[in-house]
């Protein structure tokens, strides 16, 4: 067992991470942004693009909060490695499978940190031809971000500070912690 649901801290190889935002608060935020999203998309079926493997768990709790029809498809980058610190490289790892030509494209994030992953899924998504693009990510660290990009819809600002939990991850682990813990002192 890693931890208690919803424990206050917890320890992870020795480090300290402690709770930044907990599951109550998650799931009362995804719910009004399913809502404000479905009003916005009213009258149209947008596909959910969600980014693997990160967005997961944001992706499934916010598309049952989605009240329209939709549709879903998945992309995969690579950008960190096992590293806290963005490498600054992004890799395509899986395409997508949909045909988005015309379409109206809502990409679900985790979390935008530099924002380069973000760049790099805009341009790649535009290069097929979509009605629209929009993004929503959880979590912002606002600090980090150094590309001029237009965050659509916006779960939590958070501290510049690494984060576990809720789908994201340190070295491929406690992605099923349910609520987001941050590193103690950073
Ligand atoms: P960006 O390209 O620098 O914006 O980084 C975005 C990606 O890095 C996210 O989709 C996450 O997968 C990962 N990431 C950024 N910050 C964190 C963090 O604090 N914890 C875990 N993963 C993170
Ligand atoms: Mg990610």
């Amino acid at each position: 067992m890693i931890s208690k649901y919803n424990a206050k801290e917890i320890s992870v190889n020795g480090e300290i991470f402690e709770i930044l935002i907990d599951e109550e608060t998650i799931q009362k935020r995804v719910a009004e942004l399913g809502e404000i999203i479905s009003k916005d998309y009213e009258g149209r079926i947008p596909i959910f693009i969600g980014v693997l493997n990160g967005s997961v768990i944001f992706f499934a709790d916010l598309i049952r909060n989605i009240s329209i029809n939709c549709e879903v498809d998945f992309l995969k980058l690579s950008s960190y490695g096992d590293a806290k610190i963005s490498s600054g490289n992004v890799k395509l790892i899986k395409e997508l499978n949909a045909d988005i030509k015309n379409r109206d494209i809502i990409i679900v994030e985790d979390i935008v940190d530099t924002g380069l992953s973000i760049v790099y899924m805009k341009g790649l998504i535009q290069s097929q031809n979509p009605n629209s693009i929009k993004i929503v990510t959880l979590l912002h660290k606002k600090e980090a971000t150094k590309y001029d990009i237009k965050l659509d819809y916006i779960g939590f600002q958070i501290p510049n500070r690494f984060v576990i939990g809720y789908g994201l991850d340190h070295s491929q682990k406690y992605r099923n912690l349910r609520s987001i813990y941050a590193l103690k002192n950073s």
